[in-house]
């Protein structure tokens, strides 16, 4: 017998318990051995209902998405997907009710075998979805079929396209859910009892049976259809969701059986596709990002309880609000009176702007607000877990600031800093507790974007890695851990990306075309746009540290132009000004030909000859910048795996997910193109171009970034 399913009788109903650690995800072996119970269970006269429930506190989450690795062709997909469609009709074609019981999630094929089921209970805390989108394919269990005939049209056209999985309570209101039980600990038994009052009650409900309601759902249908036109760059980004639409517009037109055999054909076309492949590279990339060979799993966590954020300006008070948003009581520090109620100034108004767009109940607001207390004195510092320093980017406050730290703080306390160009070797060890200090590097607005990379010290313990590892999972933040260089790997990589585009510009081609460029590939803004939005002060600032200290920001030619544009007080949106101008009150930008006048004259100044450039040279040329400096931040152990700086590039900047970061894109093209472009650019354009030695080697060898294994900086 299977150790994947496993059967007990009680009270004439047959309890199938699926256990497929960690999630009881749909292995190929889990869908046999779920047939072969259910099969089994049927079969015994003494059978009058079964109750299908997940060990682990969890029923679901979903086919084996490793798995679909193995789906090399089209039909390879409709293949397996007709054996789990066979399978899941002689589930819901059975003679004796079967009863769904969902605690934990029931994602993807999870929620899909439930709907199958004749009749589902679900425990308060669980949650229901269908998240395939969100990979890159659509449901392929006949979720796109058996969802609408549940809760309708509208409903199911949201989950399948948005992928956010919604509480028992939603599911129960929709339809999707028959009954909920508060306490999950009850879930199995009253699975039971609810089995053997449907078993009384008659022959069972099949979803399949059941009809859409053709008016509403063709309404539902055009909105979604309409919502969707004219914006190219969904169809791009997320074909999926447009498959998923017309899955479900299967259903509605189409008996059952039909439907589905129309959804095993998108579902294919999906599962197959490059787009589908890289999210799902993403996937398990964000899982490993936060994995490092020297922190074993079972490396102790400390308990965080209580939070302080030192610097209530634009990231101190965003960090607040993340810790607040998570539970985490915080206090707020900053110099005086007035700088700390600037700060809280912000996060008011923030929260307010939420609950104003609907996005959060006053109730949740105010209880947000009431976790940040703002402080102007180190009183209760003694009490908290995690300190994260944000003041101003300055070697000689931050210094200043961690041995205030080390002396305020408890012993065990994390000490981290959110900087984002200093050593925090150097003035981390101004605490006295070197293996206490990390960086948590949040991205602006801090309480909004999901990267948060985590800087490793020369000392930093493999408990305060770990801690913060979990902190930032708890946090809803995407986790990177990554040693200590300069921009670390996210800001480093940003340096290359920029400077390869004000280079571009210099040689001919114009803001507005570079950023379109970089747009149409799937960029949410350009490399021009990101820095107006930014700041350009902010950048002229890392300049003049990195002068003070004798480097640059990027090997060989600097673009003047930055410089030039400081000078001339254009930093952005902010003032009006930067890369476009901006009318007052508008974030739409107007190229402006003084830009290709500071151009002209710095390609003057360094002998480069102005020519019109082609859309695809200055696509491979930035994203070929990026590969190449990826490469050396790989070789030189700053990121343990290609993926990480794909998690990174991806969830700090928006490289677009269905390219799978710019190493992953880098393997598509294939090494031997990107060395053979770097080789081209470096006779054309100078020896900054050198290949990096990584990507030299790899593309000599025929292999690709990511079948190198994680190394230690
Ligand atoms: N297949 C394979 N592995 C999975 C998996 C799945 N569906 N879901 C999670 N895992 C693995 C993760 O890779 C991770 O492995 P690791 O420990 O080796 O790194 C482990 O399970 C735990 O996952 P998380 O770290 O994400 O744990 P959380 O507790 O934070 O989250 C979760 C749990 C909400 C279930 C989250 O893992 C998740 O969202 N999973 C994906 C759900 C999903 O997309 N389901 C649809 C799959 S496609 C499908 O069903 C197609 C069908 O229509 C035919
Ligand atoms: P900011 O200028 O908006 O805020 C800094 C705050 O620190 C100010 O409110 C200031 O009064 C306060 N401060 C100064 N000295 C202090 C002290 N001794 N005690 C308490 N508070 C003090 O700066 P910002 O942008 O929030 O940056 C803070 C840090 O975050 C810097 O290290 C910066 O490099 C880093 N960072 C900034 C990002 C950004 O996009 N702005 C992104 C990621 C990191």
């Amino acid at each position: 017998m299977s150790t994947l399913v496993s059967t007990q009788l009680q009270d004439g109903v047959a309890v199938l318990t699926l256990d497929n650690p960690p999630v009881n995800a749909l292995s190929a072996a889990m869908w046999q051995a779920l047939d072969a119970a259910v099969t089994a269970a049927l079969a015994d006269p003494a059978v009058r209902a079964l109750v299908l429930i997940g060990a682990g506190g969890t029923f679901v989450a979903g086919a084996d998405i490793a798995g679909f690795a193995l789906l090399r062709t089209r039909q390879d997909s409709l293949d397996r997907s007709a054996v789990s469609h066979a399978i899941l009709e002689r589930i819901e074609g059975a003679a004796v009710p079967v009863v769904a019981a969902i605690s934990g999630n029931a994602l993807g094929g999870g929620l899909e075998l439930a709907m199958a089921c004749h009749y589902r209970i679900a425990s308060a805390e669980s949650k229901v979805g269908q998240p395939e989108v969100l990979l890159g394919i659509i449901p392929g269990a006949g979720g796109t079929q058996r969802l609408p005939r549940l809760c309708g049209v509208a409903q199911a056209i949201e989950l399948c396209t948005e992928g956010k999985p919604i509480g028992a309570a939603r599911a129960e209101q929709a339809g999707i859910v028959d009954r909920v039980v508060a306490d999950p600990a009850a879930l199995r038994e009253a699975a039971v009892a609810f089995a053997l009052e449907r078993a009384a009650a008659g022959p069972p409900r099949r979803t399949c049976e059941r009809v859409i309601d053709a008016e509403v759902g063709r309404a539902a249908l055009a909105v979604a259809r309409a919502s969707r036109a004219g914006k190219p760059q969904l169809a791009a980004a997320t074909s999926a969701a447009g498959a998923a639409i017309e899955a479900i517009s299967a259903a509605m037109e189409l008996p059952f059986s039909e439907g589905a055999a129309r959804e095993r054909e998108l579902f294919a076309d999906c599962v197959v596709s490059a787009e589908s492949r890289a999210v799902r590279h993403l996937f398990f990339a964000a899982r490993e990002a936060i994995k490092v060979p020297d922190v074993p799993k079972g490396t102790p966590v400390a308990r965080i309880e209580r939070a302080a954020v030192i610097g209530a300006g634009t990231m101190g008070g965003g960090i607040a609000m993340a810790y607040a948003n998570a539970g985490i009581p915080v206090l707020l520090k900053d110099v005086d009176h007035a700088a700390v109620e600037r700060g809280m100034a912000m996060i008011r108004k923030n929260y307010q702007a939420s609950v104003d767009k609907g996005k959060l109940s006053q109730e949740d607001g105010d209880r947000c607000l009431a976790r940040i207390t703002p402080a102007t004195t180190y009183e209760g510092f003694d009490t908290v877990d995690v300190v994260v320093e944000a003041v101003f980017e300055d070697m000689a406050l931050k210094r200043a600031t961690f041995a205030e730290l080390g002396r305020v703080t408890k012993p065990s306390c994390i000490l981290a800093t959110n900087t984002s160009t200093l050593d925090l070797d150097d003035f981390g060890a101004a605490s006295g507790r070197l293996s206490q200090v990390i960086g948590h590097h949040f991205f602006s607005p801090a309480h909004v974007m999901k990267l948060l990379e985590l800087v490793r010290g020369k000392e930093t313990s493999a408990e305060t890695i770990a801690t913060s590892v979990a902190l930032g999972k708890r946090l809803g933040k995407v986790g990177a851990v990554v040693g200590n260089c300069f921009g670390f790997v996210a800001n480093r990589m940003l340096g290359y990306y920029l400077r390869e585009a004000q280079l571009l510009l210099e040689e001919g081609a114009s803001v507005p075309q570079i950023d379109r460029v970089l747009m149409e590939f799937g960029m949410p803004v350009g490399p021009f746009g990101l820095q107006d939005i930014a700041g350009l002060d902010v950048g002229w600032r890392i300049r003049q540290h990195l002068v003070s200290v004798g480097k640059a920001r990027a090997e060989g030619p600097q673009s003047e132009v930055p410089d030039r544009l400081y000078e001339l007080g254009r930093y952005g949106q902010k003032t009006g000004a930067g890369w476009y101008r901006y009318a007052p009150g508008s974030r739409k930008g107007e190229a402006d030909p003084l830009i290709d006048e500071l151009a002209a004259a710095a390609a003057a100044k360094r002998g480069v000859a102005r020519r019109e450039l082609g859309d695809d040279e200055i696509l491979a040329r930035i994203t070929t910048a990026l590969a190449n400096e990826g490469a050396q931040v790989l070789d030189e152990g700053y990121a343990l795996r290609a993926g990480d700086i794909d998690v990174i590039y991806c969830h700090g900047f928006g490289f677009p997910r269905h390219r799978g970061g710019p190493m992953f894109h880098a393997d598509s093209l294939g090494l031997a193109t990107v060395l053979a472009r770097v080789e081209e650019y470096r006779s054309r354009l100078g020896d900054h171009w050198k290949p990096a030695p990584l990507l030299a080697r790899l593309a000599s060898e025929g292999r690709g970034f990511h079948d190198v294994p994680p190394r230690v900086a």
